[in-house]
């Protein structure tokens, strides 16, 4: 069968699912199985997932688990998360029963500003251009009224729009810069339709301006940027050193020390500092893909704004003044709690009202202290009894579904596990032998 097809997107579902399994799998029943026993019998939730994208097949489960016991400022959350990796939800529940016996978390939004930009070249008198920009901007507002209408009922809006000259970076690249407020929503539409009429209203009056040619004058490209340094939040906590640790083997001012020196290495290391941010981003992406959030944008943002001074450093700074022992995080995160996917995905809805439906910037905070709970934990860990302990009980269960323990095989593995130690082998040894 030719693996070139030609109009997919308008076959129907069953014939595209014909296609692809007649083509590329040889046991094509087993493939059509496993590709519909992941169908809704819900037929309205199924067809809402169907058109989320185009050439759905079927759907792809993750689990949502919860993390409850999170204080920040002083209130209760019970976090939702959705993430395939085993430890991260027991992680955050531990961070977080850690954190609420010494006073919970405290976040703070520094800031709300989205960033978007008409991209263009222009190869001619700068002057002229300048006084073009400045006689065009009250319509290039104005001509956005329509689309800034809703959002500024809701206390948002374009904030300002600047020329930039970016040509010592690039022969003739200038752009029209603009900031912009979207409250509760995450934006991206709202900016890029301004962004979009802003480069029309640019272009089409440009020819009337003094001696201006709007040849000259050609737009690339508009649209948002994901990097939103000045969307940013603020989490930290704080306690005394001496109330730091519960392990008996380490003395807290030694713990306290340790986690110094290993936030220390991720400031200065960009190997670990990735590794260290990832771990972060592992509390971060679960509550984003939980609330309907755009977790690929979260990411680009985030990575970019930990290499804003020319090295990738740690997310996450420590300190211990005083006796007292603090910790904390900076993030930019461009967040919403309305539109997209928050008013349509079942699950979306629920995890939201979990979390007593809060506005954006209530969100920020929430998705900014999963991320500092996640970086404690791993390096509570890292730094005492090392990542494997934990990792592999979890991995355990993991393995022992590969191996389809039933539920009698499990119980007595898990109990097994308790005294010995997890690794792939070991417990592949153990259900062969559980099995002789
Ligand atoms: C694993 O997903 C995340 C960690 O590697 C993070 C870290 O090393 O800090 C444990």
């Amino acid at each position: 069968m030719a693996k070139y097809v030609s109009g997919f997107s308008k076959l129907s579902k069953s014939d595209k699912i014909n296609w692809i399994v007649d083509t590329y799998f040889s046991n094509n029943q087993d493939a059509k199985t496993i590709l519909k026993q992941y169908w809704n019998t819900n037929i309205k939730l199924q067809n809402l997932h169907d058109e989320f994208i185009e050439n759905t097949i079927t759907n792809y489960y993750l689990p949502l688990g919860v993390a409850p016991n999170f204080l920040i400022n002083g209130k209760h959350y019970t976090i939702p998360m959705a993430i395939e990796e085993s430890s991260v939800v027991a992680a955050a529940s531990k961070a977080a029963k850690f954190w609420l016996d010494r006073g919970g978390f405290k976040a703070e939004v520094i800031s709300t500003t989205k960033i978007g930009q008409v991209h263009f070249m222009y190869n001619g008198n700068v002057e002229l251009l300048k006084s073009y920009f400045e006689f065009i901007k009250p319509q290039l507002l104005s001509d956005t009224k329509s689309i800034t209408k809703n959002m500024e009922k809701r206390g948002g809006g374009i904030l300002d729009i600047e020329l930039v000259d970016k040509t010592k970076s690039l022969d003739n690249y200038y752009q029209l810069h603009a900031s912009f407020d979207t409250q509760d929503a995450m934006g991206a539409n709202f900016i890029n339709s301004c962004l979009e009429q802003f480069a029309k209203t640019f272009k089409d009056n440009a020819n009337g301006f003094k001696n201006m040619n709007s040849d000259d004058l050609v737009i690339v490209m508009s649209i948002l940027s994901n990097y939103v340094p000045n969307c940013l939040v603020r989490t930290e906590v704080s306690c005394k050193v001496s109330e730091l640790n519960e392990d008996e083997n380490i003395a807290p001012e030694d713990f306290a020390n340790k986690f110094l020196q290993a936030i220390q290495i991720a400031e200065v290391e960009p190997y670990r500092a990735v590794t260290h941010n990832k771990g972060i981003m592992n509390g971060i992406d679960a509550v984003v893909l939980a609330t309907g959030n755009d977790f690929r944008a979260v990411e680009a943002g985030v990575h970019a704004f930990a290499s804003r001074n020319g090295s990738y450093t740690s997310l996450t700074h420590a300190s211990v003044n005083d006796g007292i022992f603090k910790f904390w995080m900076e993030i930019p995160l461009a967040l919403g709690t309305i539109g997209g996917l928050t008013n349509l995905h079942p699950l979306v809805k629920l995890s939201l009202e979990l979390l007593g439906k809060p506005s954006a910037k209530e969100l920020m905070q929430i998705v900014a202290v999963a991320g500092l709970a996640q970086n404690f934990a791993a390096l509570r860990s890292l730094t005492t009894t090392g990542i494997q302990q934990g990792h592999m009980k979890m991995h355990l269960m993991n393995i022992l579904n590969q191996f389809n323990a039933n539920d009698d095989e499990k119980k007595t593995l898990v109990e097994h596990f308790k005294t010995n130690v997890v690794t792939h082998s070991s417990v592949v040894e153990a259900i062969e032998k559980l099995r002789q």
